[in-house]
């Protein structure tokens, strides 16, 4: 077998900083460059305050402390790292595309393609491509075509290898991942390949987990994953709203169906909607793949996990405007978080946008805090729906960084991320703070009902009547 002594991985975002340090850490023999044409990012990777990375993720800190500057560089000088390492990660960015053809739904593989022309260009010896980012099936055609086409006449050997971690647990997911996932041709040459990256995982992860399959198999099954995983979310939320009719309670009902082990209990519990850069990008890419194939129905079975998502954050923010007597137009609503779950500062999708948008729309006048996301981002997040003037944004929602501050003279509380830190607030001084009556919606039932009540609150709980 080749033997691997230089890793790259282009792309240094929240799959690629944390994949290379974990593999950096467990595979101190193998030089890993991670690189980037962000510059800025670069430079927080490599800055001098461990807590000023651009991600946060608990762990990262401690494994970026102990591997960078040892076997973990990062850098912008993409065409080196490429030309010296034999085993080259792609895991750039593939949102949803939002011109052309697929406008909407297909993913944008213009970053993707842009990195396979690099190889290409660059590589003078035998490389394998490793596709990390989440991909369209049969992507890995287009790779090696480019690849083949515009190559300097080396052997190019593509795998796939998806990456199932989740943000705010992406360290421990990695260290003791459910699977590895390895895609390759069923050729000699696309064996050895699987295998080489097979041996990188089995520094720490027994060979039983790591699974080889075909390389379509492990395109599709990435997407096929996500689209499981935010179904059941939507599943329930669904059920969420029956419940607040019913007199049921969704933690009940979660709890009963997950104790059947053909359900299992994870991932239902009732939320403000998922949100994430994935969940919704992927399940819309599974939607195109199966209309441009004809196959109409399962596409419109897996849209209905979107459309059930949307209903979900639109519901929660009706029912703010609903209970203030129907209007919020200046009134002060106090936002507990902006993440799309808790321990990242990743806000991409997050319901909270939505949120917000839905209540600016009606004048509400919010004050957002949340522990780990910036003020540009908000505004950021915001502006990008375009929904309002950037002036209008910022005159209308203030962000701070202090809960108690926020709920100030407010006449609403809205939890839009169970940060562990608001199950410890001080709910009875935040109650006294706010206008009469205080009214508080949880949308991650992460309190409890009647303890609220206890101090004063008009509490709502989603998926609880
Ligand atoms: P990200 O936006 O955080 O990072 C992508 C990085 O790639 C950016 O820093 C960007 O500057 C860089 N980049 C883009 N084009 C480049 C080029 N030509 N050369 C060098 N660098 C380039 O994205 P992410 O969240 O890390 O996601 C990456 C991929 O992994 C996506 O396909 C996503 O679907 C998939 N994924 C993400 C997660 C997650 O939790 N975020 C989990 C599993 C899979
Ligand atoms: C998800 C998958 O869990 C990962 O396996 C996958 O690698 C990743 O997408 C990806 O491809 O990007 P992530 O989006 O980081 O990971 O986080 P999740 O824990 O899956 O949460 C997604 C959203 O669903 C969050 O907004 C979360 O609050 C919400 N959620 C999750 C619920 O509302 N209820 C649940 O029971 C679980």
């Amino acid at each position: 077998m080749r033997k691997v002594n230089q890793i790259c991985c282009i792309g240094a975002g929240y799959v690629g900083g944390p994949t290379m340090a974990v593999i950096a850490k467990q595979c101190p023999e193998i030089k890993v460059n991670v690189v980037d044409i962000n510059q800025k990012r670069i430079d927080q990777w490599n800055g001098e305050n461990l807590d000023e990375l651009p991600i946060y993720e608990p762990g990262l800190k401690e494994i970026i402390g102990e591997t960078r500057g040892r076997n973990l560089f990062f850098s912008s000088d993409v065409d080196t790292a490429i030309d010296n390492a034999e085993l080259i990660f792609i895991s750039v960015n593939t949102p949803t595309k939002t011109y052309g053809k697929g406008k909407g739904q297909a993913s944008d593989l213009k970053y993707i393609e842009l990195c396979a022309r690099n190889i290409a260009k660059v590589a003078k010896s035998d490389k394998i491509v490793v596709e990390k980012s989440t991909l369209p099936v049969r992507t890995a055609e287009a790779i090696k075509s480019i690849l083949d086409n515009t190559g300097n006449d080396v052997n190019f050997e593509i795998l796939s290898n998806p990456e199932f971690l989740a943000e705010g647990t992406a360290v421990e997911d990695l260290l003791s991942a459910d699977r590895v996932l390895i895609g390759g041709a069923e050729t000699e040459s696309g064996r050895e390949a699987r295998n080489i990256l097979s041996w990188v995982y089995e520094h720490w992860l027994p060979k039983e987990r790591i699974l080889q399959t075909n390389v379509w198999s492990s395109e599709l099954s990435k997407l096929v994953a996500n689209a499981f995983l935010a179904q059941r979310v939507s599943s329930i939320n669904s059920i969420s709203a029956l419940c607040e009719k019913t007199d049921a309670n969704i933690a009940e009902v979660s709890r009963a169906i997950g104790f059947d082990s053909r359900i299992g209990p994870k991932f239902l519990s009732s939320s403000v909607g998922f949100g994430g850069s994935c969940f919704q990008k992927d399940i819309l890419n599974l939607v195109y793949i199966a209309k441009s194939f004809g196959l109409n129905e399962v596409a419109d079975y897996w849209e209905q996990v979107i459309i059930m998502n949307d209903y979900q954050k639109k519901r929660f923010a009706d029912n703010i405007v609903s209970t203030l007597y129907n209007t919020v137009s200046g009134k002060k609503i106090a936002f507990y978080g902006w993440a799309f779950k808790k321990d990242t500062n990743d806000t991409r999708e997050s319901a909270a946008i939505y949120v917000a948008d839905l209540l600016l729309d009606e004048q509400a006048e919010i004050t957002v805090y949340d522990p780990k996301v910036n003020a540009e981002t908000i505004y950021k997040d915001l502006d990008y729906l375009n929904s309002r003037d950037p002036e209008e944004n910022r005159k209308l929602l203030t962000v701070v960084s202090d809960p108690m501050e926020a709920a100030k003279d407010a006449h609403a509380v809205a939890i839009l991320t169970e940060w562990d830190e608001f199950k410890t607030l001080d709910w009875n001084s935040i109650y006294n703070d706010m206008l009469k009556p205080a009214f508080l919606f949880d949308g991650r039932r992460i309190l409890d009902k009647e303890h609220m009540e206890e101090i004063g609150f008009k509490f709502y709980k989603i998926g609880q009547s």
